[in-house]
């Protein structure tokens, strides 16, 4: 008897229909899968085999053959054991209900029956819910996750047994429904607030800066100035995410397996702050079973390189592609995937290797060989695409110990918060969200200057020495000063601080 039943693969962040088709028949007792399956797939007939028979099935001795279609893409991984062993019961007579064309099964089975989580239930069940599917039988640990999704029947599920029950009408299952729109709502209470920051009013200024128009930025200051303290303290600042981008950060988390399955959708915009030991697979993604690395899980929120030049260069240097293309493609032996990954690089670095170059503090000890070696360890392309360069001097005593009330996060928030949802308008009917994305044509548009401000930007180059990669740099820059300060038009005031986040262009001027 031959048996059709649908599951989904994952390509990337994107799911594509498979259907398994099982052909049972006399013959030499046989079990084979055909259909590019790979190592880990193949190994699940014993999974299978094992968790039908301890569901209380006996297998019969016969034929059983496996095609999972398309046959000529690779399928990889754990979820198609629950839909192979429906497809052997269903074949074998076991499964009294046929009517399963609306019906997806995804899950993995442990040797006793049990049905355990996988990865990427949501990016999964999206596709489902496209193809006009009803139906998705899942891992009751995945349920919340696929939750998210409206108009789809979920169902969770604990074991075979139980399926093979809900399948037969012997038990019910309830469907999984979360009430998505109240937990995207409540928020997070952070327990850091930019408050504790005394003084640094610049700093902060610059970050929510960044923050508003979701500019790239890199903090450069002496040992024990505070950036370290300042940095983690952006997520508190950074803008509401959309329900759509939430969408799309809760897509590569599930694929990750980083979802806290009792929520189901990540409401608050990632911010990430790996080691500068991680490897460049790590950073980028990638691996036997692909998986999107931390610019990826970074996607819609911030990265923070803290201690830059630390980092492997080969491990930055791979960061150009996707900060320009905001997405990252990676190439496999036969195929490739394509994972979002449009993130905010949040970097710190010491201006030199003693820490103190330009400081007031302390003499600078290094040669001038030791401080070019540190900063080519930054190629200049890299540092091309950081919009602001913000200089961290240490407060004094006197401000540290001071009793003035500093402003808190959420009122730094509500700034940003509204410069967003001008960009948001304005760019209504583009493809980008936020000022750091706009294009050079783009930018010829959005970002006009009259002849007062041109004169202003001339000079600069002129007397500044600054490079010609900063010019882009300071127009989007500007744009989102303007737009902070709720005016149509760039002034020579948001055009003449957008010029003094070219600190790196001014200091060390073509040593990069
Ligand atoms: N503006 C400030 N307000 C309050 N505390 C501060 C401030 N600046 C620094 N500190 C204190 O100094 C500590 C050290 O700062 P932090 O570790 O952020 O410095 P850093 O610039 O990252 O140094 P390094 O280059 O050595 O990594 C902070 O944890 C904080 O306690
Ligand atoms: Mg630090
Ligand atoms: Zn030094």
């Amino acid at each position: 008897m031959l048996s059709n039943i649908k599951t989904i693969s994952l390509n990337g962040i994107d799911g594509n229909l498979v259907e398994v088709q099982t052909d049972i028949s006399g013959g030499l007792p046989n079990f084979e899968i055909v259909g590019l399956p790979d190592a880990s797939v193949k190994e699940s007939k014993e999974r299978i085999r094992v968790s039908i028979k301890n569901s209380g099935i006996d297998l019969p001795s016969r034929r059983i053959l496996i095609n999972l279609a398309p046959a000529n893409t690779k399928k990889e991984g754990t979820s198609y054991d629950l839909p192979i062993a429906i497809g052997i019961l269903d074949a074998l007579g076991e499964i009294l209900y046929k009517n399963l064309e609306n019906t997806i099964f995804i899950g993995e089975l442990s040797l006793d029956g049990k049905i355990n989580r996988i990865n990427g239930i949501l990016p999964m069940c999206i596709e489902a819910m496209n193809l006009g599917i009803k139906r998705v039988i899942i891992p009751k640990a995945n349920e919340r996750e696929a939750a998210v999704i409206e108009g789809l029947q979920i169902i969770g599920v604990n074991t075979l047994k139980e399926v093979i029950d809900y399948l037969n009408k012997k038990n019910d299952i309830k469907e999984t429904h979360i009430d998505i729109i109240k937990i995207f709502n409540k928020k997070n209470k952070n327990d850091i607030d930019f408050s504790e920051v005394r003084g640094q009013e610049n700093v902060k200024r610059a970050l929510e800066i960044s923050a508003a128009g979701g500019h790239n930025c890199i903090l450069i200051g002496s040992p024990g100035s505070g950036k370290t303290m300042i940095a983690r303290r952006i997520p508190t600042i950074l803008p509401d995410l959309t329900f759509e981008e939430a969408l799309e950060v809760t897509k590569i988390h599930s694929i990750s397996g980083m979802l806290d399955s009792s929520i189901g959708i990540v409401a608050q915009r990632p911010f990430r702050s790996p080691h500068h030991t991680i490897s460049t697979t790590s950073m980028i993604g990638g691996g036997k079973i692909p998986k999107p690395g931390e610019i990826s899980l970074a996607h819609n929120g911030v990265l923070f390189l803290d201690e830059l030049p630390e980092f492997n260069r080969n491990t930055l240097e791979v960061l150009r592609g996707p900060l320009e293309d905001r997405n990252v493609t990676i190439s496999r032996l036969h195929s490739k995937v394509i994972y979002p990954s449009n993130f905010m690089l949040i970097a710190s670095m010491n201006p030199c290797p003693c820490g103190y170059y330009g400081s007031l503090e302390k003499q600078c000890q290094c040669s001038k060989i030791a401080i070019q070696k540190y900063l080519n360890k930054i190629s200049g392309p890299l540092l091309d695409r950081i919009d602001i360069h913000i200089e961290v001097k240490p407060v004094k005593y006197q401000k540290l110990n001071s009793n003035n009330k500093e402003e808190t996060s959420k009122q730094i928030k509500e700034r940003v918060n509204n410069a967003r949802r001008i960009q948001y308008i304005r760019y209504k009917n583009t493809n980008i969200f936020s000022n750091s994305e706009l294009t050079p044509k783009m930018i010829e548009q959005y970002c006009i200057l009259d002849n007062e401000c041109k004169k202003i930007l001339e000079l600069a180059f002129n007397k500044l020495g600054l490079s010609a990669r900063a010019y882009t740099r300071i127009l989007k820059v500007s744009r989102t000063i303007a737009d902070l300060d709720n005016k149509r038009n760039i002034e020579k005031s948001h055009l003449a601080e957008a010029i003094q986040y070219r600190n790196l262009d001014k200091k060390y001027g073509d040593k990069f």
